[in-house]
């Protein structure tokens, strides 16, 4: 028999490489955060409800998404648990959206759901709500660790599964795990995923120009994997600073980005910092042999600024 109540957490990511250029099926590297979302759901009560208010289709747009696509219109009770900062580049629509589905899966089903088929859910979630999307951000938040989107399988690495979609193929891989010293500073303005994904879509309709930064950013992220595997964080770090150029220059850099860019790579010791996600307000990165002394300057320019590690705990459910 199906639970009548279900659990499920899943984590935030950061983009180190490939933001954007992986909606045009250019690979990503990320790496999932070790700070969470957590859903818990019941079936009953006389309507469906998020956090006791009733469910809204703008306010809780993903859920009213996830249960358009996943759900049998059943009453359903939802509540949710956050770690992350909301639309702020670090991945929280993305957990809401494998959370989500996730418990939903579960509701209906005597075991637990299968990861892929919870990435898949996901990943239909955001690209209706966002009305564009890419598949990295939801299946880093379900496999956790540090992930590889890429369009043909690298070898050497362990194959996850597979999304396509419009002729396209995202292999989703998993790296060995690793502890960067990183660093996430939250500009405190809001970045809206569909707005930048939109603005870099007109960007590239028109312009081979364009075209061709969303190719050189997929070069850059291949780099990335080889400078991860050789352990080379200077690379690693140029190899950022060179894909903010190529974000910058795609529109979806801010002012306020910038400076905090500009700041990181002033500390002695950092070796490269991007914005990371879509852009337009929310986070940037910084990768730095003193991640505390980055932190403090990002803070006197009155960013949110924090350490994060990376974790291998992707989505869990329960029970
Ligand atoms: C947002 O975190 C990442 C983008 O590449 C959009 C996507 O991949 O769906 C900007």
């Amino acid at each position: 028999m199906p639970p009548r109540e279900a659990h499920a957490s899943a984590p935030g990511k950061i983009i180190l490489l490939g933001e954007h250029a992986v909606v045009y099926g250019e690979p990503s590297l990320s790496l999932a955060l070790d700070r969470r979302i957590r859903v818990d759901a019941g079936a009953g009560g006389p309507r469906a409800t998020v956090n006791g208010e009733p469910l809204h289709a703008h306010r809780h747009a993903y859920i009213h998404q996830a249960l358009e696509r996943g759900w049998n219109g059943a009453p359903l009770q939802l509540h949710t648990e956050s770690e992350l900062p909301s639309a702020s580049g670090v991945g929280s629509s993305a957990a809401l959206s494998v959370a989500t589905n996730a418990v939903l899966l579960r509701l209906h089903s005597d075991t637990p759901p299968a990861p892929p088929a919870i990435a898949r859910a996901a990943f239909e979630t955001e690209l209706v709500t966002q009305g564009a999307a890419s598949p990295n951000d939801t299946s880093v938040s379900t496999a956790g660790g540090v992930v590889l989107l890429s369009p043909s399988p690298r070898p050497g690495a362990e194959l996850l599964w597979t999304i396509e979609r419009d002729g396209r193929a995202w292999h989703v891989q998993r790296l060995p795990p690793l502890d960067l010293p990183l660093v996430v500073g939250n500009s405190g303005s809001r970045s809206h995923t569909a707005d930048q994904v939109a603005k870099v879509r007109r960007f590239a309709d028109r312009s081979a120009f364009a075209r061709d930064l969303l190719r050189q950013i997929g070069q850059l992220t291949n780099d990335g994997v080889d400078a991860l595997a050789d352990g080379d964080l200077r690379r690693l770090g140029q190899l950022m600073n060179r894909n903010q150029d190529c974000l910058h220059t795609l529109g979806v850099d801010t002012p306020v980005l910038e400076r905090l860019v500009l700041a990181a790579r002033r500390v002695p010791g950092t070796y490269g910092a991007k914005l990371t996600g879509a852009g337009g307000g929310g986070s940037m990165i910084a990768l730095s042999e003193r991640p505390d002394d980055v932190v403090a300057a990002l803070e006197r320019l009155g960013a949110h600024a924090f350490r994060v590690r990376s974790s291998g705990r992707g989505v869990e459910v329960g029970p």
